[in-house]
């Protein structure tokens, strides 16, 4: 699956920019909040207009602090898939299971620097892992390879029936990286600027998803 990313899109079109990627799977929706990390974004507003403008599954990226507040507002205003940082959050397990009964999936979110390992109960209420390839809070940054032996751990959890859930991996895959996180596991990959840089984001998505089937 590929899920573009609106952070790189032009943030005044934001329907046209969600059309242009009308094959893609899922729309990914970074939401920053300057305190968990140093850069500001979008926030509820904008997703609530978003699931009006587009048919797209909104998959939200919660890059805030306090999510066990704020992340069920996401959920309820039809975000598909509501993601926390595993940093941020309070109560990981209760926050699942609150955005499961508002109808959403629930993922969580594993900054470079933290381990897989601690978490793999609480992934057990998750019906998504995002695996960040870079540091959270801006597009365009290099993809860093070593999270790609956390995605393998996953991957084997997964397979193993350890644990049902998507690995998805987010930061700097283009088509320099896709292949490598594709062989790694990943089952949604994430794209910024690989896809809204591009001249026709469309084709961009779909050369990326030809990549990562390889
Ligand atoms: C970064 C965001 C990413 C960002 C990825 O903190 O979570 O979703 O949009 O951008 P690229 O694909 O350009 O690295
Ligand atoms: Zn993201």
């Amino acid at each position: 699956m590929i899920a573009p990313s609106i952070l790189s899109a032009d943030f005044a079109r934001l329907a046209d920019e969600a059309a242009a990627v009308a094959s893609a799977d899922w729309l990914h929706v970074d939401v920053m909040d300057a305190h968990f990390v140093p850069n500001l974004t979008i926030g509820l507003p904008v997703v609530k207009s978003l699931r009006k403008a587009t048919d797209l599954p909104l998959d939200c990226h919660l890059m805030i602090d306090d999510p066990d507040r704020w992340a069920i507002g996401y959920a309820e205003a039809g975000a598909y898939n509501v993601t926390v940082h595993v940093e941020a959050a309070e109560d990981p397990v209760a926050l699942a299971k609150d955005l499961r009964a508002a109808g959403a999936k629930a993922g969580l979110s594993l900054k470079p620097g933290t381990p897989l390992e601690p978490y793999v109960d609480v992934l057990k209420h998750y019906d998504t892992l995002l695996v960040m390839s870079v540091e959270p809070g801006f597009g365009g940054q290099s993809f860093m390879a070593e999270v790609l032996d956390k995605v393998r751990a996953a991957r084997r959890l997964v397979d193993t029936g350890h644990l049902r859930l998507v690995v998805e991996i987010d930061g700097g895959i283009n088509a320099d990286t896709i292949e490598q996180a594709a062989e790694a596991g990943v089952d949604c990959f994430v794209a910024g600027s690989a896809v809204y840089d591009a001249a026709d984001p469309g084709a961009a998505l779909e050369r990326l998803r030809a990549q990562a089937a390889r």
